[in-house]
Formats: structure tokens, sequence, C-alpha cells
């Protein structure tokens, strides 16, 4: 059976990350999380306090530095980190995963630039097939001609109280409101950027997971891959 390229896209808390690292698993597939890198690079900019509104120096600024997603080391993945992360060598699994570093990311995200820099590291990194990588511009923009693209979306009310929860657990004292704003704030920011907004490519599926667990929409994902698969397979071999 041919690898294919899986690209989920989704809003913030639509359980992209858990789903997709899940789908990567139960088809020994590699899973990329390309919010990692814009959030590895906010934080950079965020230590050093890079003006977050320079253009043309936040793209060199970009060129200079190095990141890289390598798979998580079992004590980080039972914690739930899906990637391990490294910025100019350095790891910050942990230091990207704050509300701070999240908006920082969503604003350096609008930035043409900044995208050109890493949707062309991601296409190197993803440019064998057999993964899956999730994000905001997967499927429109960073791989246009994957075999099967999700766009994976739950209710506002939904997704702010996963990430809720996440903070909760990390102990992190945030109210259910305040979570909800940023969640909210940083959607409207990612969908009505002009550079490579959020959208749903033409031929991405559509999978609400309001009411369903990660297991079950990891499931049906794999599901949708094994019927592509079989599609694919059927055209190479002549069928109709
Ligand atoms: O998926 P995430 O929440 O870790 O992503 C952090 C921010 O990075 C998100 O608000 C927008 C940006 N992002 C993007 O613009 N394109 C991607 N492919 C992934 C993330």
């Amino acid at each position: 059976m041919p690898k294919l390229t899986i690209a989920i896209d989704g809003p913030a808390g639509s359980g992209k990350s858990s789903v997709a690292r899940r789908v990567a698993a139960m088809l020994g597939y590699v899973y990329l999380d390309s919010g990692a890198m814009y959030r590895a690079l906010a934080l950079k900019a965020l230590r050093q306090g890079a003006s977050l509104n320079d253009e043309a120096g936040l793209e060199t600024f970009t060129k200079e530095t190095h990141i890289e997603l390598k798979p998580p080391r079992p004590e980080q993945e039972a914690a739930g980190a899906k990637n391990g992360v490294f910025l100019d060598g350095r790891e910050v699994t942990q230091e990207i995963r704050t509300p701070e570093v999240a908006q920082a990311a969503s604003r350096l995200a609008t930035i043409a630039g900044v995208r050109r820099v890493l949707v062309a590291e991601q296409q190197r990194a993803g440019a064998g097939g057999g993964v899956v990588m999730e994000g905001r511009d997967i499927g429109t923009v960073v791989f246009p001609n994957a075999e099967l693209k999700i766009f994976l979306d739950a209710s506002p009310e939904e997704r702010a109280e996963r990430r809720w929860k996440e903070h909760q657990e990390k102990g992190e004292k945030m109210t259910l409101a305040e979570v909800f704003d940023e969640v909210i704030e940083r959607d409207r920011r990612d969908r009505e950027r002009r550079v490579s907004p959020l959208v749903r490519a033409e031929d991405a599926v559509l999978v609400d997971n309001t009411a369903m667990g990660i297991e079950e929409t990891a499931r049906l994902i794999v599901m949708l891959a094994g019927d592509r698969q079989k599609q694919l397979a059927g055209v190479a071999g002549g069928n109709p």
C-alpha cells in the first residue's frame, strides 16, 4: 500500500495534536506539529525582545533560527508532549506551551516572510510521505497535494474547555472564561489573516469531534486513510 501524506488542519483546541499523533502511531507514520515551529520561533522572539512588527527583520530572524521536531521521549509522551521541540539546538518542548507564546506565535504567523521560511522547512520535513502533519495551512499551502486532508473542528466552548483542562493539569491558574477569550482571539487572527488563513481546503473532509473522543476520531481518520489507499491502489492498478 502506498504511504500517504495526511494533512490535519483546524482551530486551537480542536484536538489536532492528540488525534494526529494517535493516527501517526496507528499507521506507523511520522507525526509533525507545524504549530510547534511557530511557537519555538515566538519563544525566541519573546526572549530576545524582538519586535513582532518588523516584517523584514523577522524573515531574516526566521532564516537564522534552527528548529527541529523529534519524536518525544517516553516520559515526555506520558506527560502529553507530542513532539520533542529543539530551538537552536536546545530543548524547548515545555516552554513553548504557554498562552503568551501561543499568542506571539499567532502574531508571527501573520507575516508572509516568516511563513515562507517555515513552510519550506515543513515541506522538506514531510517530503517522503508516510507523515501526518497538523497545523492551519497544511492542506491548503504546505501539502496541497496531500492524499488525505482533514479539517478538524469542535464547538468553541468545547475547545476552550479542552485547553482549560490542559492548563489545570499543569497547575496553571487560568479561569475557563480567560481561556475561552484566548482561544477566540487566536482563532479570529488565524482565520482573518491575509496570508494563508485557516480555511478548510475544498477537498478536506470536515470532522466535527465536539462529541467524540481522541481514540474515536483517530479511528475514523485511519479508516478514511485506508479507503484512500484502496482508491489509489485501484487507480494504479487500472480499476475504475
Ligand atoms: O497549533 P498551535 O496552537 O500550536 O499553533 C500556534 C499558532 O501558530 C497558531 O495560533 C497559528 C500558528 N500556526 C500557523 O499559522 N500555521 C500552522 N501551520 C500552524 C500554526
